[in-house]
């Protein structure tokens, strides 16, 4: 049975002193524990060594992720960030292929894989997103546009440890809208992407992959998601800015 999984992705917000304060409300919101649940929350870069020493200082049950990576190990690549560089400051988890990297900076299926193989190398964990626009969803191209992604971004992945690869199904048109698609939307594309990385990986390790739903994920409609045979928990973006609303879909999950 795959454990579940709810991500925070605080895109481009939370100064550091801002998420410093957001990753210690978290850590009390969560100073139970987070039962069989594996949370992560993914601050901006500049952010992450503050939010790593919350973690460090609390014990809090909470793993530190990126936003973003690079594929090369060092060199004259201004402003990026190497997966040594995510290493050194604890991050174990990284989000890759995110749309909003996709349509506002070029990012594209081969970046994404040269990323997840990068990251691999060094032991964190890709969540790679996927997902369609409303025009693809409209024509009814959705499923076949994410499988198409799926097997681009995976492309010669070697994953022996299928907890160590996540996939993040996030339709673009549920992204910061309000906007949710159904439970059974998320469930037939998950289902589909689970069905191609059977084909891709063989059902061991398909079997063992997570795939999250992302697109106005909140307290109010985790639930319906979680009860998906394929849907194993959720990328959160606005409301994971909220230590009180992001703890109470760790709690529901
Ligand atoms: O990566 C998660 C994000 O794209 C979802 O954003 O604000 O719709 O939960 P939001």
């Amino acid at each position: 049975m795959r454990k579940r999984m709810i991500a925070g992705n605080w895109k481009m917000n939370k100064t550091y002193s801002e998420g410093v304060v957001l990753a210690q409300g978290l850590a009390d919101e969560l100073k139970d524990g987070t039962g069989d649940v594996d949370v992560v929350v993914c601050p901006p870069a500049v952010d992450l060594k503050g939010v790593s020493e919350v973690i460090e200082q609390t014990s809090a049950p909470f793993a530190l992720g990126a936003q973003n990576v690079y594929w090369e190990e060092s060199g004259a690549y201004t402003g990026e960030t190497a997966p040594s560089m995510l290493e050194a400051v604890g991050a174990t988890h990284c989000i890759i292929g995110h749309s909003e990297r996709r349509d506002y900076f070029g990012e594209t299926d081969e970046d994404v894989n040269k990323k997840a193989k990068a990251l691999m190398a060094h032991g964190i964990v890709p969540i790679s997103c996927c997902g369609e626009s409303l025009e693809v969803r409209e024509a009814g191209k959705h499923v076949e546009f994410v499988v198409d992604q799926i097997k681009k971004d995976t492309e010669g992945l070697e994953i022996t440890d299928p907890s160590k690869y996540v996939i993040a199904y996030e339709p673009i048109w549920a992204i910061g809208t309000g906007k949710t698609a159904t439970a059974d939307d998320a469930q037939e594309v998950c289902g589909a992407i689970r069905a191609t990385l059977v084909e891709v990986f063989g059902e061991e390790i398909a079997s063992g992959i997570r795939v999250l739903y992302g697109g106005s994920a909140k307290p109010e409609n985790i639930a319906g998601f979680l009860e998906k045979e394929d849907v194993d928990g959720a990328l959160v973006g606005g409301a994971s800015l909220k230590a009180d609303s992001f703890a109470a879909m760790v709690k529901s999950a």
